[in-house]
């Protein structure tokens, strides 16, 4: 197990734009041979040196050179202290909400992944942690939401998939007020754009499959913590899982985000364009992009960001158009997930919010005429004119 102090071997980076901190990684290169691509080391176990040394690397659960990198570099790009690389977004979430006892209580965003949704009902609840969903975007709300027993606010900002955003300056103040911890999901927006922790939360988590790994071909999660003494929590945690990224998966993360910039600066460029065309299309009764001068948080987007993102939700005129959309488009893929370089369409209801009760989905405005786009980096003009033909066409 590595001494966290060795941790700030890499704070020469720390001066650095963001643009070059995401190319050059924590060591960036290895310092046992050179390679400019970081190696995947691939092996579960390491020769001990002796019976009285700790070596540094042990077994690859607890330690493996690769994810170490990737945890350094994610370090590196949220401003924390520390970093953990997990088997996927979900595993992220479980090894933070590992930090709940019995008793506890949380509260989070309204409009969130199904999947955390789905784990805080069926997991949190079983396990005697209770917990309220409120729209983050009301602070009144939030005040008048904390118990003498709220442990943890879990914000998503923007939302998924109502684009919905919270003022994460505000709520870490209220939470720290009654010692609550704060943790942003920033999926949608990663360092790159957002960085939560320098804005007063606790902790971040990601899935890490999409704008991090950016090419679909990946399922991993990331956290990351402000608190050392937090870290040192989760770290055992970690070992007690099992969770920990294989090294070929953390070595494809960390290509991927060799990349980040340039793909999220093309992601925010293209989504504007598209969104702007979608405002004006007649069968598009309402368009949700945390870009527009008129959303009710563009404010607080200004403050706490330095991009809108690439995440589109819009509602059609009928169902009809819904399956016009989904059977006609040709660029643009029908399929889960997000954040990667092709432009993904998904069905909310029907696709990654089953989850929630539909009443629940009714009243957030997750209808069966809601469709949510991840804008991709080809030329926005094919985008566009894919989504002409699919919906006018
Ligand atoms: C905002 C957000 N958080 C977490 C997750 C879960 O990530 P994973 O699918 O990598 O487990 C997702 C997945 O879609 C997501 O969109």
């Amino acid at each position: 197990m590595k001494d966290s102090k060795e941790y700030s071997n890499f704070d020469r980076k720390e001066n650095l734009k963001i643009a070059s901190k995401v190319v050059h990684g924590a060591l960036g290169v290895d310092p046992a041979t050179g390679s400019i691509s970081f190696p995947i080391y691939q092996s579960a176990t390491y020769k001990h040196s002796s019976i009285e040394k700790r070596d540094p690397y042990n077994y690859s659960r607890c330690i493996n050179p690769t994810r170490e990198e990737l945890e350094k570099t994610m370090t590196i790009l949220e401003e924390g202290t520390r970093a953990f690389a997990v088997s996927s977004g979900m595993a992220a979430i479980t090894l933070v909400f590992s930090l709940l006892r019995p008793g506890d209580h949380l509260i989070m965003s309204d409009d969130i992944y199904g999947g955390t949704f789905r784990e805080v009902n069926e997991v949190l609840e079983v396990n005697g942690i209770s917990h309220d969903s409120i729209d983050l975007s009301d602070l009144d709300l939030l005040k008048k939401t904390i118990k003498k027993n709220t442990k943890m606010i879990f914000i998503e900002t923007p939302t998924n998939p109502m684009m919905k955003v919270a003022d994460i300056e505000k709520i870490s103040k209220i939470g720290h007020e009654i010692g609550a911890l704060v943790v942003v999901d920033n999926t949608f927006l990663t360092p790159y754009f957002q960085r939560p922790l320098t804005h007063g939360a606790d902790i971040v988590v990601h899935s890490g499959t999409k704008y991090l790994a950016g090419h679909n071909d990946v399922v991993a999660g990331i956290v990351v913590v402000k608190d050392s003494q937090i870290g040192e929590k989760l770290e055992i945690q970690m070992y007690i899982y099992g969770a920990g990224l294989g090294p070929m998966d953390s070595w494809i993360m960390l290509r991927g985000i060799k990349t980040l910039a340039l793909r999220m600066d093309k992601h925010a460029e293209n989504a504007m364009k598209v969104a702007n065309w979608m405002r004006k299309q007649p069968k598009i009764e309402k368009v949700y992009y945390v870009g527009f001068e008129d959303h009710k948080d563009y404010e607080v987007t200004k403050k706490q960001t330095t991009g809108f993102g690439g995440m589109i939700s819009f509602k059609v005129d009928s169902t009809k158009t819904v399956n016009n959309i989904l059977s006609r488009l040709k660029l643009i893929l029908f399929a889960e997930s997000l954040g990667g370089v092709e432009s993904l369409i998904t069905h909310p209801v029907s696709r990654t919010h089953t989850e929630i009760l539909e009443e629940t989905r009714e009243a957030l405005g997750i209808t069966d005429t809601l469709l949510r786009l991840s804008v991709g980096i080809e030329d926005a003009d094919d985008i566009i004119a894919d989504l002409d033909q699919a919906i006018n066409g």
